[in-house]
Formats: C-alpha cells, sequence, structure tokens
C-alpha cells in the first residue's frame, strides 16, 4: 500500500471519527418533523418517517410531546445525499434502551 494511500485512509478515518464521536443513532418510531429549533410550532426543515436513521447528537429540554420533555439535535441524511441539521422530539425516536435517548445535554 501507497504512504498517500494510507494518509488518505488515516484522514478518512479521523473524519468519519469526528462525526459521530460522541453520538448515538436513533430510529424514528412514527412518522414527525424534523425542526429548525426544539419545541411546539417551529419551522419544519423535512418530515421523518418510522425507520429512518438518524445521528443524535444532544438534548434539550422544551415543550412536553406525551410528557417527554427531551428534544434531540440530530443529522439526518436526505435522499438527495444533503445532511441536514434539526430537532426531533424524543418521543418519537428509539436510541435501543428504554426510556430516552441518553446524550449529553446540548
Ligand atoms: C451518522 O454517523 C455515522 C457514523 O459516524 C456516519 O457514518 C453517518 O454518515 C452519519 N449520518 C449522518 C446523517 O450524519
Ligand atoms: C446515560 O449515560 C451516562 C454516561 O454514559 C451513564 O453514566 C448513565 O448511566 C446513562 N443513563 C441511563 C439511564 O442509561
Amino acid at each position: 500500500m501507497g504512504e498517500k494511500l494510507a494518509a488518505f485512509l488515516v484522514i478518512v478515518l479521523a473524519l468519519s471519527y469526528v462525526a459521530c464521536a460522541y453520538c448515538l443513532q436513533g430510529t424514528i418510531l412514527s412518522r414527525t418533523l424534523l425542526q429548525l429549533s426544539p419545541g411546539a410550532g417551529q419551522t419544519v426543515l423535512t418530515t421523518l418517517f418510522p425507520t429512518d436513521v438518524v445521528n443524535v447528537t444532544c438534548r434539550t429540554q422544551d415543550a412536553l410531546v406525551y410528557d417527554d420533555p427531551w428534544w434531540l439535535q440530530v443529522t439526518y441524511a436526505a435522499s438527495n445525499g444533503s445532511s441536514i441539521v434539526g430537532w426531533v422530539a424524543d418521543y418519537y425516536v428509539n436510541c435501543g434502551n428504554v426510556g430516552n435517548c441518553n446524550v449529553s445535554q446540548c
């Protein structure tokens, strides 16, 4: 393997590590909105559907959604290949554990 290729691979690995170093993946449970900000009635970026996967970055508390006060900042890969950063109610996201997505506070 050439030195350039090796250096390239190191950079790629470093970048993918940084991209999700402290994040968690979540699966959308039912149709909901990806918003510009946490809380009710915020600007809508796109609609998320069941089985869509998002990278959860951090969380903050805002309007309750069925007793769940947490809103998650997530990165979502849109069908056109771009990645969108937005907010979704924790209630609609399954992070693989019981209860809330356990990420650090934003
Ligand atoms: C989510 O994180 C994984 C692992 O770092 C990465 O491969 C993927 O591209 C990320 N997806 C989005 C939408 O940012
Ligand atoms: C949440 O994550 C923290 C840090 O990783 C851990 O100490 C804590 O036990 C977790 N809480 C739950 C409810 O899983």
